[in-house]
């Protein structure tokens, strides 16, 4: 599995914290910036990102910015994207078994990093249910339309 990641200045250090995670653990990973802790718009990112996955260039998303509100905001404007919030691995979990979550969203200010490893790595390791759930995907694919 190849992952996207991408935030604005205010996830930045979690982008790279979470990207020595990946390498640790063997997984492939493409960064879509920030490169620094320079002021940028978390928008920018968050649409980067979205299009990575929508293109498949990567197969799931990390996204970070200072809260997560705004980057998870920005990547649900792109058509096909269910980006995931979340502060516990339960609603990691969760967003993948019941919502087929294609990218996480993570506040880079809000939760600690080891945390957020431990939400990553749940996140990653868990599989779509389809089923019921996929009925109720289709239905927000059909407001989409
Ligand atoms: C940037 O200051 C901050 O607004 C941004 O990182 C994010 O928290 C927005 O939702």
């Amino acid at each position: 599995m190849k992952i996207g990641i991408g935030s604005d200045h205010g996830g930045f250090e979690l982008k790279e914290y979470i990207k020595e995670y990946l390498e640790r653990e063997g997984i492939e990973y493409v960064d879509y910036g920030t490169n620094s802790l320079e002021s940028v718009d978390y928008p920018d990112y968050g649409k980067k990102l979205a299009e990575g996955v929508i293109s498949k260039e990567v197969d799931r998303g990390i996204a970070i910015c200072g809260t997560g509100i705004g980057i998870s905001i920005a990547c649900n404007k792109v058509r096909g994207i269910r980006a995931a919030l979340c502060g516990d691995t339960y609603s990691a979990r969760m967003s993948v078994e019941h919502n087929n979550a294609n990218i996480l969203a993570l506040g880079g200010r809000v939760i600690g990093k080891d945390l957020a490893i431990e939400i990553v790595s749940t996140w990653l390791n868990s599989e779509f249910q389809g089923g019921r759930h996929g009925r109720r995907i289709d239905k927000i694919s059909n407001i989409e339309a």
